[in-house]
């Protein structure tokens, strides 16, 4: 009884600690004077109000290193260990080397009509929005991340490859539950080459970590991979053009959860107009895979009050990736 309590006291105390370190200065919670009235009356020799299932739901479980999140997949171990292994090499130089076999290649012969490449092609051709239809699943993928990277080569799809230093690709555990797509890149990630490096980026970590997770545990990526000039918002003809090789990835992924940050991200991912503050805090589907819009970290370093939301948001993701478990 003794240990549990302390175990609990470690467990609240470092719940505090996340939120301290997100950010979040008031921790101030209404209580609806129903709960206040009758935790009153049951005061005396009562039971904690808190079962131990709903406990061990709220402590984030530390997942080992060793013990990566595992998703069954129709590909045999093998194939998925050396997509893995290539695509690990995204962060290494030897990644120039293989853009480099494309600058030979005139972009005649690398532009292909980005349509074509479209992997859910039935389904999002198909469903005007995320609000319709939603009994579509997404399609089993025959390819690996390698091939997509391969399709996309030094890119010249849409215009913003003109202002690129490197292209961005999504970077992490490619056999994780949990993916964040966000806009673009910027200044940091255009330099090299990997998502959400810059400030953002370090209050991503700082939010990845919250629920219990370290960055390489998961995938981070962006549906726009080219800088656009100024940070400027991707237009939508960028967008989409761009989309497709994050839908293959994620086709082949098949992560449990996206969170898509900020009103771009979540607007050019799930093709609607409805803005982020609606959005937000609900799971909404994507082909059978949970999404969860929430603010863009750039949004919570201009208005750190938000952050207590995408606080309520990572909960509900890391409950339903634990009860998932
Ligand atoms: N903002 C984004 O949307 N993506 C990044 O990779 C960095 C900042
Ligand atoms: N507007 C955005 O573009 N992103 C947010 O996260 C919030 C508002």
């Amino acid at each position: 009884m003794k240990q549990k309590f302390l175990d609990l006291l470690i467990d609240v105390k470092e719940q505090v600690l996340f939120l301290q370190e997100l950010g979040v200065e008031n921790l101030a919670v209404e209580l609806p004077e129903s709960l206040i009235q009758s935790s009153k009356f049951k005061a005396q020799g009562s039971k904690p109000e808190v079962s131990q299932e709903k406990l061990e739901r709220f402590v984030p479980a530390e997942i080992p290193k060793a013990e990566r999140p595992q998703i069954a997949k129709s590909e045999g171990n093998q194939s998925r260990n050396s997509i893995l292994e290539s695509t690990k090499l995204s962060r290494l130089p030897s990644l120039s080397k293989r853009n480099s076999t494309f600058s030979n290649i005139s972009n005649n012969q690398t532009q292909e009509p980005a349509r074509e490449k479209e992997m859910p092609k039935k389904t999002t051709e198909e469903m005007p929005s995320l609000f319709g239809d939603i009994t579509q699943t997404l399609p089993e993928s025959t390819e690996t991340i390698e091939d997509i990277r391969l399709d996309i080569g030094n890119c010249t799809r849409c215009p913003l490859w003109e202002g690129r230093t490197k292209i961005v690709h999504t970077t992490g555990n490619f056999e994780a539950d949990l993916l964040f797509v966000g806009e673009a890149p910027g200044a940091n990630e255009d330099a090299e080459g990997v998502p959400f490096v810059g400030r953002a980026g370090q209050l991503l970590n700082k939010i990845i970590e919250s629920i219990g997770l370290k960055r390489e545990q998961v995938l981070v990526g962006n549906v726009n991979r080219c800088r656009p000039p100024g940070n400027r918002t991707p237009t939508l003809p960028e967008a989409h053009t761009c989309r497709p090789f994050l839908m293959r990835e994620i086709a082949v992924v098949r992560p449990k959860v996206i969170v898509v940050l900020g009103n771009t991200a979540t607007q050019n991912l799930l093709d609607t107009k409805v803005g982020i503050t609606k959005l937000r805090g609900e799971f909404q589907d994507y082909f059978g895979i949970k999404v969860m819009p929430t603010f863009h970290p750039a949004y919570l370093l201009r208005d750190p009050s938000k952050k207590r939301e995408t606080w309520e948001d990572m909960k509900k993701v890391r409950d339903y990736i634990n009860q998932m478990k």
